[in-house]
C-alpha cells in the first residue's frame, strides 16, 4: 500500500503519439529529418501518422478516464508552439490548452514534459545544444507555453532523459539528430542543455508560481545481489554516480543531476575532462541550480552486481527467470524500483516519482479479439512491490507507466510496443491489453 496522496499516472511522448506532423503550422522537427534517413528506423517507420492523438485526443482522456489514473504526463512539441520565426503558433498551442481542458474536465492532473526530444529543424541547423544562444530559445519557448497554460498545469518537467538526448542524439548516433559530438563539443552542449532547463524553471516559477518543477532523466542502477551485504551495497551506489572518460559518459547520473541539484559538477568530472572543459561560470551553476520540488527519474532495468574473491564489483549475467523484454536494452530487473530512488534520496534528497517504467513485448490480437500480455503484468507488479518496499523508507510520490499505448518507439519504429493499451496503425483501432484492466485493479487496490 502506498500512501493517500500516492499518484499513478501514465506517460506518453508529443514525436511518439501525435501525427498530423502538417497540421496547423506545425514546423519540422530532428525526427521528421531523421526518419527520412535511409536505415535510421529499423522497420522503416516515423511519427507521421502514430496514435493519431492530434486528432483523437478527446479519445485518449477516455481511456485515461477508464483506466482510473490521476495523472497523465505528456510532451510539448516545441515546432507546433513555436514557428520558425522563432514566434508563437496559435494553432498548435491551442492544441495543448484543448487537451489540458479535456483532462482537468476529467479529474486528471496534466504533467507537462517541455522538451521531450522533438526538436525544431531549424535550431538544430544553427547548432542545437551547442549553440549558446539555445538558451535564449528555450526560456522563449518556455515562456509562451507556460503563459498559455496558465490556469490548466501546475506540474512541469523541463527536459526529459537528457542522456538520451546526448548519448543516443550526439554518440551512438542512433537518435535524432545523429551527428557525432567529441568530447569538447559533448560538455559544451551538456552544459548548455542544463542551462536551458535552469532557465526554464525561472519562467515556470514566473509565470506558474504554485507550480511544481523537476527534469526527468534515466538510469540504470547498479544492484547488489546479495541484499544483505552492506559493502557491497555501498559499492554499488558508488558506481552508480561514478564517471569514467573512457566509458559512455554522456549516460551519467552525476554529470546531469550533480549541478541541478548539488550546485556543481563532481570533482571527478573536473579531473577525468580538465583538457576539455567548457566554460563554467559561477552564474552558470546558479543558474542551473533551481531549487527543484521532485527527483523525477524514469526506470526501465538495472545491473546485477557482486563482490570478487579480492572484493572488487563485478557485474553478474543476467538469468534469472524473469520474462525478457523484446528490446535489447530492457533486461527485467525489479530492484530497479528499490534501488534507484534510494540512492537518489540518499544524494539528492528531494520526493522521488518515476516519471516512466514499462514494458517492450511482441504484443498481437489473440484470436479472441484481446491481447494477452502476462509479461508486461509480472513487469509491473515485480516493480511495483519493490517501489512499495522503499516507500516505507523515503518519499516516494508516484508512479508512470511508460506508455499509456503503444507508439513510435524511437529508431526502433512502430514494431515495439511499450502500451497498456494496443494500437492497429493501420485502422487505428485501439484495444485494451489485459495489462490495462490489471494495472486499474492495481490503482484500485492501492
Ligand atoms: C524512454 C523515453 C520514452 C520511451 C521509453 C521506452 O527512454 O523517454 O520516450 O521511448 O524510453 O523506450
Amino acid at each position: 500500500m502506498f500512501d493517500k496522496d500516492f499518484i499513478f499516472g501514465v506517460a506518453t511522448a508529443s514525436y511518439q503519439i501525435e501525427g498530423s506532423v502538417d497540421a496547423d503550422g506545425r514546423c519540422e522537427s530532428i525526427w521528421d529529418t531523421f526518419c527520412k534517413k535511409e536505415g535510421a528506423i529499423i522497420d522503416g517507420s516515423d511519427g507521421t501518422k502514430t496514435c493519431e492523438s492530434y486528432i483523437k485526443y478527446k479519445d485518449d482522456v477516455k481511456l485515461i478516464k477508464n483506466l482510473g489514473v490521476k495523472a497523465y504526463r505528456f510532451s510539448i512539441a516545441w515546432g507546433r508552439v513555436i514557428n520558425s520565426n522563432n514566434k508563437p503558433n496559435k494553432k498548435g498551442i491551442n492544441y495543448y490548452v484543448k487537451l489540458c481542458k479535456e483532462l482537468i474536465k476529467n479529474n486528471i492532473k496534466p504533467v507537462v514534459t517541455i522538451y521531450h526530444w522533438d526538436m525544431p529543424q531549424w535550431l538544430d541547423d544553427i547548432g542545437g545544444f551547442l549553440n549558446d544562444d539555445i538558451v535564449k530559445y528555450f526560456e522563449y519557448y518556455t515562456d509562451v507555453i507556460t503563459n498559455a497554460l496558465k490556469g490548466l498545469v501546475k506540474d512541469f518537467i523541463t527536459i526529459n532523459e537528457p542522456q538520451c538526448i546526448m548519448f543516443m542524439g550526439h554518440d551512438a548516433c542512433y537518435f535524432a539528430p545523429g551527428t557525432k559530438y567529441n568530447d569538447k563539443e559533448m560538455l559544451q552542449a551538456i552544459h548548455n542543455l542544463l542551462k536551458c532547463h535552469g532557465a526554464a524553471v525561472k519562467v515556470i516559477r514566473k509565470n506558474i508560481p504554485d507550480s511544481t518543477v523537476g527534469f526527468a532523466p534515466c538510469s540504470r542502477p547498479a544492484i547488489p545481489s546479495n541484499r544483505n551485504n552492506e559493502i557491497l551495497e555501498e559499492k554499488c551506489y558508488q558506481e552508480y554516480f561514478d564517471i569514467k572518460r573512457s566509458s559512455e559518459y554522456s549516460n551519467s547520473v552525476s554529470i546531469y543531476s550533480d549541478p541541478i541539484f548539488l550546485g556543481d559538477y563532481p570533482k571527478t568530472y573536473y579531473e577525468q575532462f580538465k583538457d576539455v572543459l567548457p566554460n563554467i561560470t559561477k552564474e552558470d551553476l546558479d543558474l542551473i541550480n533551481q531549487p527543484l520540488d521532485y527527483i523525477y527519474q524514469n526506470f526501465y532495468s538495472g545491473n546485477y552486481y557482486s563482490l570478487d574473491e579480492n572484493g572488487n564489483l563485478t557485474k553478474d549475467k543476467f538469468d534469472f527467470g524473469y520474462p525478457e523484454g523484446n528490446i535489447d536494452w530492457l533486461q527485467v530487473v525489479p530492484e530497479t524500483l528499490y534501488y534507484g530512488p534510494k540512492y537518489l534520496y540518499r544524494r539528492y534528497k528531494k520526493p522521488i516519482i518515476i516519471s516512466e517504467n514499462g514494458f517492450c513485448n511482441n504484443d498481437v490480437v489473440s484470436l479472441d479479439g484481446k491481447v494477452h500480455d502476462p509479461q508486461r503484468i509480472d513487469y509491473i507488479r515485480r516493480y511495483l512491490i519493490e517501489l512499495e518496499k522503499i516507500s516505507k523508507e523515503i518519499d516516494v510520490k508516484g508512479y508512470f507507466v511508460w506508455s499509456l499505448f503503444d507508439n513510435f518507439e524511437w529508431n526502433s519504429g512502430l514494431r515495439k510496443r511499450f502500451g497498456l493499451v494496443f494500437v492497429d496503425y493501420k485502422t487505428g483501432k485501439r484495444i485494451k491489453k489485459d495489462s490495462f484492466y490489471e494495472f486499474k485493479k492495481i490503482i484500485k487496490e492501492s
